[in-house]
């Protein structure tokens, strides 16, 4: 069994339930989407599966082994790796630095650690941003460098929090291509949360549908296209006959 599974996960945060009984899961080399209104329980989802955030009830499981009670240092060790809402680079350090520290706190040493981060920046295609100061770049740009320092060790499974955010779509179709490969050369099983849903119809093998902290839908894209439920949950109407921002160029 090789997954990351949220296994009937609960989060209650002082009166609100965030998640109710979510299952999910992630296997290698696939591509699976996150998507549902703002405030639906996406990020409590990923800080779960991430060790950041502990559940009321359910579990964890990597592998068909139980993670319950891991701190995050020690999951990203095991092979989860994620990135943040809002990128959450070290600011002040240059953009290799960035990629070398994380490489360093995984146990490598220093030259194992400047080596992949080189060869990181190179196969992410943002070599030319090893010198910059990571807290100068265009935001799209510190997306880029979130995934190369994800990267680092080379995790099992990424769980990306909506990386596309802000992006032309031009940009979202070159980052729609790095997942690609992430999942296709790497073999990293990818969990991707993102509000640009024809970006996430266009790449995921697998989509879950979270309103109000429960999965209302799972399926292929096709099914998540054509749902009705998906479809009031966005709108809340019956009538309207798209989802909101199918942006095409993804
Ligand atoms: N630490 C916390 N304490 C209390 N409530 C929280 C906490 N974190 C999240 N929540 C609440 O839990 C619910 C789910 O939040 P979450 O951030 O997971 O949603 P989301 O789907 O990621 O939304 P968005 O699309 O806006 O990023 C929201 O109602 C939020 O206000
Ligand atoms: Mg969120």
């Amino acid at each position: 069994m090789s997954d990351l599974h949220a296994d009937k996960v609960s989060v209650a945060f002082a009166g609100l339930r965030a998640l109710s009984e979510v299952d999910l899961t992630v296997s290698s080399g696939q591509i699976v989407g996150l998507i549902g209104p703002n405030g639906a329980g996406k990020t409590t989802l990923v800080n779960v599966l991430t060790g950041f955030q502990t559940p009321t009830e359910g579990a964890v499981t990597l592998d068909g082994q139980r993670l319950s009670g891991l701190k995050p240092n020690l999951l990203r060790r095991r092979g989860i790796a994620r990135t943040f809402q809002g990128g959450r680079l070290f600011r002040d350090l240059p953009v290799i630095d960035n990629l070398e520290v994380t490489g360093v706190g995984l146990g490598q040493s220093r030259r194992a650690a400047i080596a992949e981060a080189e060869a990181m920046l190179e196969w992410v295609g943002i070599a030319p941003l090893a010198s910059r100061i990571a807290g100068t770049l265009p935001y799209t740009d510190e997306r880029r460098v979130a995934i190369g320092r994800a990267l680092m060790g080379r995790p099992k499974y990424l769980l990306l929090d909506e990386p596309a955010a802000g992006m032309s779509g031009q940009e979202a179709a070159d980052l729609s291509a790095l997942i690609r490969r992430i999942a296709g050369e790497m073999g990293c099983g990818v969990l991707l949360i993102e509000h640009n849903v024809g970006l996430v119809l266009n790449l995921c093998d697998h989509i879950v549908v979270l309103d109000s902290g429960a999965v209302i839908e799972t399926g292929p894209p096709a099914q998540i296209r054509d749902s009705e439920t998906v479809r009031h949950a966005y709108m809340g109407t019956a009538t309207d006959t798209d989802l909101p921002v199918l942006e095409v160029g993804a």
